[in-house]
């Protein structure tokens, strides 16, 4: 490999401006956003197509940062993870009921080495059934907490996680029948994070909480009594709300003591696109996609995720001045996260980057011509793929384990256009072949689990199942998963 610093490589990608006004009056922010796009910026009025502006965060709170889970000593399990009633001060006074892992709201973050093997006792303390999915983790469907891994009220179970995949930045959250966008609306989400072997060479920043910051983005709407009461505030299309929340904090801000500072970053609102910028305009590194690092490190000025997609992203602080402020924005310009930079002595040398030294996809591999076609269409509670709704009794496609089929996923639009919809197969790191016949953008040549698919998008995946059993296919807009946008496949 060869080895160049994150100073000097260059911008290795066009930036994509954005004319797509076909579908202005869609119910998404529905701008052609796969990739790295470039679009324009929509200052004005309250709302972005459909979608309600989020508020500037003022700074007022230091951003939280989920703990570290534990490993359990003489139990015979490694870790607890509980899900549990809360409440949660979001708003100063006032006691707001959350759902939280082990705690009032979101979760800690289970670590987990490339390679290891580990048991995790589950355990619901709610009031419903839940179930515990572990997103982008490649295990057997058995316990991989779709819907069939219901867990009554006052049960446990213990299951064994192996990370037998790179390094990667994944989360995760309850995956209960109907119930999933209500139970991570209230707070049940977590981040769970493979990491590298310490023997590799990598010089990444891995100082959890230093300058390894995880950021899970959601979005959030409160009722009068400052509530969060689902079942009044949700929206068939996707729950919207104009409070950002980072790890459960309104108005956050981070003091960065570090030059070089790595974010994990979790888009894991139920619906929202976030499209995140530097408020000075200036080039950030993605270096890592949903499923582990990249095939070559991206120097973009601009990040799409949808929902359930992550990226992890280097920014150096060490040229700022002074006087200059820095926040992380959105599309927007909206502010979410400020930086407080109070950086301490540490040296300022970037990290060395890598090259790919070969492509990402073999001739072969662009030339497997498809085996599986899925159509997404609709909206509300109108959504379907294949034109079906989901049913846990029916098996709606068969592949055998360990072996590499191409899925070609349409987004029909309707007639108004269509919107968004962000595909995510269980049990799985993917590879995207090309977006309408394109190769997809260098930000999104490393493996996935979850595809953001425009309107009228045809998008061709690269799918091996290394694990057996059934596994979810759905559109990770959660109201959608609930009303019926998902599929089962069954790997043999
Ligand atoms: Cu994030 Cu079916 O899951
Ligand atoms: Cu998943
Ligand atoms: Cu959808």
């Amino acid at each position: 490999m060869r080895k160049i610093t994150l100073g000097s490589f260059v911008l290795s990608f066009i930036l994509v401006g954005c004319s797509n006004m076909s579908s202005q009056n869609t119910p998404m922010n529905n701008e052609h956003m796969g990739g790295n796009t470039d679009s324009q910026q929509d200052m004005g009025g309250m709302m972005h197509g459909n979608v309600p502006l989020l508020e500037s965060s003022k700074g007022l709170k230091a951003l939280a940062i989920p703990p570290i889970l534990e490993k359990q000593q003489g139990q015979d399990y490694d870790y607890e993870v509980i899900a549990q009633k809360g409440n949660t001060e979001f708003f100063d006074g006032v006691s707001t009921d959350t759902y939280g892992y082990n705690g009032d709201l979101l979760g800690p973050t289970l670590k987990i080495e490339e390679g290891e093997s580990v048991d995790v006792k589950i355990t619901n303390n709610l009031d419903e059934p839940t179930t515990f999915h572990w997103h982008g983790l490649e295990v057997r469907g058995e316990i991989d907490g779709g819907p069939h891994g219901g867990i009554q009220p006052g049960d446990s179970q213990i299951v064994t996680l192996e990370a037998d995949q790179p390094a990667a930045t994944l989360w995760y959250h309850p995956h209960i029948d109907g119930s999933t966008a209500e139970q991570v609306f209230k707070g049940l989400s977590g981040m769970l994070l493979i990491d590298e072997k310490p023997s590799s060479a990598s010089q990444l920043p891995t100082e959890y909480g230093v300058d390894d910051i995880p950021l899970i983005f959601q979005d959030r709407l409160f009722d009068d009594n400052k509530q969060l009461n689902y079942n009044k505030l949700m929206n068939d299309d996707g729950t919207l709300g104009t409070v950002s929340i980072i790890n459960g904090t309104i108005h956050p801000k981070l003091t960065v003591t570090k030059p070089v500072m790595r974010f994990r970053l979790l888009n894991g609102a139920n619906a929202r696109n976030y499209t995140f910028r530097l408020s000075n305009g200036d080039r950030f590194t993605q270096i890592a996609s949903d499923g582990g690092l990249l095939d070559e490190p991206v120097e973009t000025k601009s990040l799409t995720l949808a929902a359930s997609e992550r990226a992890e992203i280097l920014i150096d602080f060490s040229k700022l001045t002074d006087e200059e402020s820095l926040s992380l924005i959105n599309d927007e310009g909206i502010e979410l996260l400020p930086f407080d930079v109070a950086l301490d002595d540490s040296p300022a040398s970037s990290p060395e980057m890598w090259t790919a030294d070969e492509p990402f996809l073999t001739a072969q591999e662009k030339a497997r011509p498809v085996s599986k076609d899925i159509e997404l269409f609709g909206m509300m509670d109108m959504v379907t793929i294949n034109g079906k709704k989901f049913d846990p009794n029916r098996i709606d496609l068969r592949q055998e384990q360990g072996v590499t089929e191409v899925w070609e996923v349409y987004n029909k639009p309707d007639m108004m256009g269509g919107m968004i919809h962000p595909f995510h197969i269980h049990g799985t790191q993917f590879k995207i072949i090309s977006r309408d016949g394109k190769e997809p953008e260098p930000n999104e040549q490393g493996l996935k689990d979850s595809v953001l698919v425009n309107p009228g998008e045809k998008v061709k995946l690269l799918v091996t199942f290394p694990e057996e059993g059934i596994f979810m296919f759905h559109c990770h807009i959660l109201e959608h998963e609930d009303n019926g946008m998902m599929g089962q496949i069954e790997v043999f």
